[in-house]
């Protein structure tokens, strides 16, 4: 298949199916803005939940916060975003149009009309509004355009409310927004993104151990959620390219269709946070260590991802195409653990009240392992099995007349069909419930 192709067939199935929707699409749409639909909730929100699960609740030394994305400006003079959150802008003197020079193949000829691109400016890209009535400078604030400033921000309420002995780790996942000059490839360059992020704070000898281990959970995370191995690629980001808070850097970077981009990021943010706050604020951020009763600023290695393009990826790596029954079919081979929906139960007839009654118990039963449970009884059985694979559904179950005891040797057994393969079992109600059990443990 043509990488562009696959772009555009993940892009139309995402609409078809209601995973991803453009932002408001009935007025013409809002550029580097998307919607994430009924099967983009859901599969957002499993994503989500295993982050939680692998980066917070498996491990006793790290915690959540919840922040406001308005926070005082303060915050963004001193991390250093307000003077170098910037890209380099260029525009073209004939068209007007604006592009980001370093993603341009010339940056002296304007790749819309050809005319000649002016001189190159750094425009910063955090978006700035005002909170109150009144509209002078004195109320400006910006919305956040990393969700790290409302950790950095909760760090000393944390330690004075719970007492953590170091390292430990702040968790928190929300949105960001940045004001690219040129959001493109659908949820991978937004203009409002979400952001899964921790802040690990380590006493400042332990910095590389703890790099490492954040490291190994990353690729931990990309296979738990179905990236193949072979499609995640680390780049060590050279001196000149690292972010101004970075002593090192590592991107995740993921073979998109429309090439090998990044994906996540690791950095190194050493002190410069917590010691530009405590400067700007005038508030001590030390850490007290009890024991030894020595004092200093942590250091702090982020974990950062992008839910957006984490959703890309999974929806890139499990897009497929085969041929099923003499029919050209799509699937998504999604995990079954953040497939939106983990079965889907039928009576093989909607008009068979008998049918209909069985397969609405067999679906109670079911749920009782997993409430993403889906019912259909719409169109032909082949149909139906066709929805749910192009939404990732790794079972249906069918219930026929067999299962009610026309033949006695399969009464309370149902056909279980894979996605994957397309093949069929006949298997006991409670073993259709394991093996869901087991796919999706
Ligand atoms: N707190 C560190 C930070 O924000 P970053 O490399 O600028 O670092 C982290 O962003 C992650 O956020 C990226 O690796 C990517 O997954 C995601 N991200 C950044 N900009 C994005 C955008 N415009 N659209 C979608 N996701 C984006």
């Amino acid at each position: 298949m043509q990488e562009e192709k696959v772009m555009e067939k993940i892009v139309s199935l995402a609409k078809r199916r209601g995973f991803v929707f453009p932002g408001s699409e009935i007025y013409g749409g809002l550029a580097g803005t998307f919607d994430y639909g009924p099967m983009g909730v859901l599969l957002k929100e499993n994503v989500e939940r295993l982050w939680f699960s692998m980066f917070r609740d498996s491990r006793d030394d790290m915690y959540g916060v919840d922040a406001a994305i308005l926070m005082n400006p303060k915050v963004w003079e001193a991390s250093g975003h307000v003077a170098g959150f910037s890209d380099p802008l260029v525009e073209c003197e004939k068209c007007k149009k604006r592009f980001r020079a370093d993603q341009l193949d010339d940056p002296k000829k304007c790749p819309e009309c050809a005319g000649v691109l002016g001189g190159m400016r750094q425009f910063n890209m955090m978006f700035k509004t005002h909170a109150g009535a009144a509209e002078d400078d004195s109320a400006a604030v910006y919305l956040r355009p990393e969700t790290a400033g409302g950790i950095f921000m909760n760090y000393k309420n944390v330690v004075d409310s719970i007492h953590p002995k170091l390292p430990f780790g702040i968790a928190q996942i929300g949105k960001a927004f940045r004001n690219e000059i040129a959001p493109r490839d659908f949820i991978f360059r937004l203009r409002e993104l979400s952001q899964m992020e921790v802040e690990y704070f380590v006493p400042p000898s332990e910095w590389e151990r703890a790099f490492e281990e954040w490291r190994s959970l990353m690729h931990l995370f990309a296979t738990a959620i179905g990236l193949p191995e072979a499609s995640v690629h680390e780049l060590e980001v050279g001196d000149g390219d690292r972010a101004h808070y970075s002593k090192r850097t590592i991107d995740f970077e993921f073979d998109y269709p429309f090439g090998r981009k990044e994906l996540w990021g690791l950095a190194y943010r050493t002190d410069f946070d917590l010691s530009a706050h405590e400067k700007g604020s005038g508030v001590s951020l030390a850490y007290l260590d009890e024991e030894t009763k020595e004092k200093f600023i942590p250091h702090v290695i982020e974990p950062s991802l992008g839910v957006d393009r984490t959703i890309l990826a999974i929806l890139a790596s499990a897009y497929r195409e085969d041929e099923l029954g003499g029919e050209v079919r799509t699937y998504l081979a999604l995990a079954p653990k953040i497939a939106p929906v983990k079965a889907m139960v039928s009576p093989l007839l909607k008009n068979k009240p008998e049918l209909v009654a069985k397969a609405r118990e067999v679906r109670e039963e079911l749920k009782k392992v997993h409430p993403a449970i889906a019912w259909d009884d719409n169109g032909n059985i082949g149909k139906r099995y066709r929805r749910q694979d192009e939404i990732g559904t790794p079972f249906c179950i069918t219930i026929d007349f067999d299962t009610l005891g026309e033949n006695p040797d399969l009464k309370d057994t149902v056909t279980l069909r894979h996605r994957d393969s397309g093949e069929q079992e006949r298997l006991s109600i409670s073993e259709v419930a394991s093996r869901i059990r087991e796919a999706i443990s």
